[in-house]
């Protein structure tokens, strides 16, 4: 690893890194979003909080962390753009400032899609919002909004970023394991309706 690789990974974990939804439902006076709902400390589960705004808020800065990563090592240390992105998720998944306890990566790995590969994120948008729309279960619409990028690198034939794309998905579906664990049984709540 060179110094620019280094560079690249460790600033796109700090950025990932950063718990937006447990800071912002802790200045908004919410408390622990890890005592609400899923416990999880994304957009979905703050929105658990009742508030739109702190939701919409941490789903924009969860992915902008994952776009600013991206473009400052495009900036930067163009040849290293892969690595911020990888730190970047895997900061957000695994934040040591959390005990490696992290978020679930659906909102920080379309940040990191935009300015990467832009016509998956487009792909990603319409199927996270689409199946969100018609399904109302936001774990079944982003594990298939993430499932989706590595198809899109398939389909472009985007040899450089099909295999990080397939691990990137992986590790979102990976954590989206106790969602998949309610969806059998029946259990997973739907957005902004009952159980
Ligand atoms: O992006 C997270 C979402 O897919 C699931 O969140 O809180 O329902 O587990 P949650």
């Amino acid at each position: 690893m060179n110094s620019a690789t280094i560079l690249a990974l460790i600033t796109g974990y700090l950025l990932g890194s950063i718990p937006f939804g447990l800071l912002l439902t802790r200045l908004g006076g919410k408390g622990d979003i890890r005592d609400v709902g899923s416990g999880n400390i994304g957009a979905t589960n703050v929105l658990r909080t009742g508030s739109k705004g702190l939701a919409s808020a941490t789903l924009l800065l969860d992915a902008g962390k994952g776009a600013v990563a991206v473009l400052l090592a495009q900036q930067f240390w163009p040849g290293a753009v892969n690595f911020a992105a990888a730190g970047a998720l895997i900061g957000h998944l695994y934040p040591a400032w959390l005990r490696f306890k992290g978020g679930k990566g659906v909102a920080t790995m379309l940040g990191i899609l935009v300015p990467l590969f832009w016509q998956a994120a487009l792909v990603y948008v319409v199927i996270w919002v689409g199946l969100l729309l018609i399904l109302r279960i936001s774990s079944v619409a982003g594990m298939a909004a993430a499932a989706s990028a590595p198809v899109t690198a398939a389909i472009l034939n985007e040899q450089a970023l099909f295999p990080m794309l397939l691990g990137f998905a992986l590790l979102v579906i990976w954590k989206h394991r106790e969602n998949i664990r309610r969806l059998a049984v029946g259990e997973e709540p739907r957005v902004g309706g009952k159980k």
